[in-house]
């Protein structure tokens, strides 16, 4: 049985001070929540929020991690940099990461292999842009990004590699595909996972889905049968909402 997992993408959002009154906020809300729950700000706020989330059911992720283990890379931060502030979950390869910051599927393999390997979860976002959708590529395109990404991987690391389906067209707009198109779109994930992998092993890797989730829609999206959760962005603007999403069993999927 997969554990359900709700992770909330911070993105941009928020300095230290504002980030540890959220979480303060937060772990009474959740507490008797029966997934595992993420919160991935901007990494200037880990430091702070670490001692306070200690010894609760909230985990802590960041938004983006370098290949490499150290060297020149201004800007970047590595897998064990992290790890040092007590990260322990990251997104990659999201699509405002392909989009604005030129990431390929070379250099997400490359970020997916140096992550897991030292132990941090990766959560691996892919997803079509609307025209690739509507000329009938979007299925081709995932499960290229999913193979890509996983690559070189062995069969325990993929298991604990997260994959979180994202279209593009459903960030941040309002708009979302139909639920049976979002859990067939999750179905052939896991196809193209048990073609390569086998069937055991496809069964065993988490499945999210991101893009315009909210408290009143999250119930019934984690209720399809091949959703393990949710990548949420707009909703974890406000703590409440995002405790709703989080306490989405209540609504939906038992
Ligand atoms: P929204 O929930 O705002 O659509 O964003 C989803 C997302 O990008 C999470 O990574």
């Amino acid at each position: 049985m997969r554990k359900p997992m709700i992770a909330g993408n911070w993105k941009m959002n928020r300095i230290p001070e504002q980030a540890v009154q959220y979480v303060r906020a937060l772990i009474p809300l959740v507490k008797d929540a029966a997934c595992d729950i993420i919160v991935m700000p901007p990494v200037i706020c880990c430091s702070y929020i670490k001692p306070i989330i200690e010894g609760t059911n909230i985990r802590l992720g960041a938004q983006n991690v370098h290949f490499a283990e150290c060297g020149p890379y201004t800007g970047e931060l590595s897998v064990q940099m992290l790890m040092a502030i007590g990260v322990e979950y990251v997104i990659i390869g999201h699509s405002e990461r392909r989009q604005y910051f030129c990431e390929n599927d070379k250099t997400i393999n490359l970020k997916t292999k140096a992550a897991v390997k030292s132990g941090l979860k990766p959560i691996v976002c892919v997803g079509e842009m609307k025209e690739e959708r509507d000329s009938g590529y979007a299925d081709i395109k995932i499960s290229y990004q999913v193979l890509m990404a996983l690559n070189g991987l062995t069969d325990k690391e993929i298991e604990k590699t997260v994959i979180a389906y994202e279209p593009i067209w459903a960030i941040g707009t309002g708009v979302m595909p139909a639920l049976n198109e979002a859990n067939n779109t999750l179905s052939m994930i896991r196809s193209a996972i048990e073609r390569n992998y086998g069937n055991k092993l496809a069964q065993k890797v988490r499945l999210l889905y991101g893009g315009s989730m909210r408290p009143n829609n999250a119930g019934e999206i984690i209720a399809q049968p091949e959703i393990d959760g949710g990548l949420v962005g707009a909703a974890t603007k406000d703590v409440e909402d995002f405790a709703k999403v989080v306490n989405f069993q209540k609504g939906g999927r038992q």
